[in-house]
């Protein structure tokens, strides 16, 4: 029977289940369970995803806080664009803005510190992805994402935006310094 045409019984789903048929659903239904139940196991015990919390805010409050941040604890600016560099106190909030097509300010963590980071984009979608650490978190406006973080080993990481989000996607990277 062809999909194309009509079945000829009306009544279709009355009919009985072929084997193979059935097979294929338990098959496909023990995976889909699999999968479910590795999602909180892999949190717990593989700790590979983060735990992230997110609230609603407005870009402009959260713009203000980090602007705030910027003032206090600015330690130098770096490139042609003067970006800041903030080296906030262990253990405080930390901001850090998405936008068209920047991310700002730039941070200096201290290692075996551990640290709170605020994220929102001020347009768009942007996505956080740090390197070369495996982190990857989508940057929405109007929700801010909290990261506890504690690095642990001293370096010069990079961030860049892995959703795309218009013609200088390309060109929004920026660093992440840990320090001693
Ligand atoms: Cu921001 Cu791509």
């Amino acid at each position: 029977m062809s999909a194309i045409l009509p079945p000829t019984e009306r009544v279709w789903w009355k009919q009985p289940l072929d084997r193979v048929e059935l097979l294929w659903i338990v098959i496909a239904l023990a995976w889909c369970l699999i999968m479910f139940f590795m999602m909180p196991y892999w949190h717990i015990y593989g700790q590979q995803n983060l735990s992230n919390e997110a609230y609603r805010a407005k870009p402009a409050d959260f713009s203000k806080k980090a602007e705030e941040m910027i003032e206090k604890y600015k330690v130098r600016e770096e490139g042609e664009q003067k970006v800041p560099v903030v080296h906030p106190p262990a253990g405080s909030d930390v901001y850090l803005i998405a936008q068209l097509w920047r991310w700002y300010p730039m941070l200096e963590l201290e290692s075996g510190k551990s640290y709170r980071i605020h994220l929102m984009s001020m347009d768009w979608l942007h996505g956080f992805s740090l390197q070369p650490e495996n982190i990857n978190i989508q940057v929405h406006p109007g929700y801010e994402h909290v990261v506890t973080v504690t690095p642990t080993t001293p370096g010069t990481y990079s961030i860049i935006c892995n959703e795309y989000c218009g013609v200088n996607h390309h060109t929004m990277a920026s660093r992440l310094y840990v320090v001693k």
